[in-house]
């Protein structure tokens, strides 16, 4: 009795101790983050490129701690910036970056470019842009040079650790769809067909980066498309959102939702989450002032009808207060509108995250 008493205690202290270290191990290095898809959470990627979807010159980046354009199509952080905050990690360095190598590859990397969409012929106006298949062949070879730093099973396990954040899908829309009138794939597809195939096409993305270690993945639907600034001038009248727009982003996001947790039923885990951002920003685009902006209809930076025209560049209208506008420039939320969204990621309900919020993920995630 002595004996087992003082065995299972034995037992019971060890086990402490083991779990102890796996959590202590767990935490000495925060989560790697990996982040794919096009100009919400592009972070300088096509900086390299020659391409015109850029962010590199000012006012960009005015809010950003440096004052200074970094490629993020932001005034200051991006939403991928402010994850990594929660996560209590620097921000993953643009996968073109000569800069990341040795430990700061260990830290994640942001494969995103700026004009990309699901399919292959969206944002063909930009030309050279790094498309959703190629972001994938980029991460293959993180992976093989992770590999060659910690070993290939240290490299597997950082990869199947990692958060991954995903957003695509409204530049089919507005750099495709409805580019132009009569576009190519409008002529194709009726809108409800043209969604559907866009779900389809995503699935398989989806299942490709599940297929190269993707274990945790945000995936956020598109934003109100049709009450960003450059569709309030482009197509809204009087004062309204464009319906069709509106219509599109409808019809999309609650499919990429249903989709997203059929492919986790099938594969027995909660590996895609759902990020709710047209309900997150609908928000404060219904009811700005309720978030302290004076408006969520007029950008920021720009030109024309709500500041709605064209490109964010050194001779635009640039607010004085970044903070009271929802919209940075025509398409691009503001710093304050990204923390907005980022805080909804982080501990929104069931209706805006599903199945889970980031901080249950991350409490969950500790033990695993
Ligand atoms: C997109 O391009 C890649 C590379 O050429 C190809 O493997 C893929 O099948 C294409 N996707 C579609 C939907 O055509
Ligand atoms: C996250 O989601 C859970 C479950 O829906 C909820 O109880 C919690 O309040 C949310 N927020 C935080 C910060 O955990």
């Amino acid at each position: 009795m002595a004996f087992f008493s003082s065995f299972a205690s034995w037992a019971i202290l060890s086990l402490v101790l083991i779990f102890g270290v796996i959590v202590l191990k767990a935490e000495a290095r925060p989560k790697a983050f990996f982040v794919f898809g096009d100009s919400l959470v592009d972070s300088g990627n096509n900086n390299y490129l020659a391409t015109t979807a850029r962010a590199d010159a000012p006012p960009y980046g005015i809010d950003y701690p440096t004052r200074r354009p970094t490629g993020r199509f932001s005034n200051g952080y991006n939403i991928p910036d402010l994850i990594s905050q929660q996560l209590g990690s620097e921000s993953p360095l643009p996968y073109l970056s000569p800069q990341l190598r040795g430990e700061k590859l260990l830290v994640g990397a942001n494969f995103a470019s700026a004009g990309i969409g699901i399919l292959n012929d969206t944002g063909i106006q930009f030309v050279n842009i790094i498309r959703m298949y190629r972001q994938y062949e980029h991460f293959e070879e993180y992976q093989r040079r992770v590999a060659t730093q910690i070993g290939a099973s240290q490299a597997k396990l950082l990869v199947n650790q990692a958060l991954v954040l995903i957003t695509v899908g409204g530049n089919d829309f507005v750099n495709n769809y409805y580019l132009v009138p009569y576009s190519a794939r409008s002529r194709q597809y009726p809108l409800p067909e043209y969604v559907k195939f866009l779900i389809s096409e995503y699935k398989k993305l989806l299942l490709k980066l599940y297929d190269l270690g993707g274990r945790r993945v945000l995936v956020t639907g598109t934003g109100p498309l049709g009450c960003v600034p450059a569709e309030m001038a482009q197509r809204g009248t009087n004062g309204q959102c464009s319906p069709e727009l509106e219509q599109a982003a409808g019809l999309f996001n609650p499919q990429l939702e249903s989709m997203l947790l059929e492919l986790n039923r099938n594969l027995r885990s909660d590996v895609f989450i759902a990020a709710n951002t047209a309900r997150m920003h609908n928000n404060f685009v219904s009811n700005p002032q309720a978030f302290g902006f004076t408006t969520s209809k007029v950008a920021c930076c720009g030109q024309g009808p709500y500041n709605g025209l064209g490109l964010c560049t050194p001779l635009s209208n640039l607010c004085p207060n970044r903070d009271l506008y929802a919209f940075w420039d025509a398409f691009h939320p503001s710093e304050k509108a990204n923390k907005l969204i980022v805080e909804g990621i982080m501990s929104g309900s069931k209706s805006y995250m599903n199945p889970m919020n980031l901080s249950t993920i991350l409490a969950l995630d500790v033990y695993t």
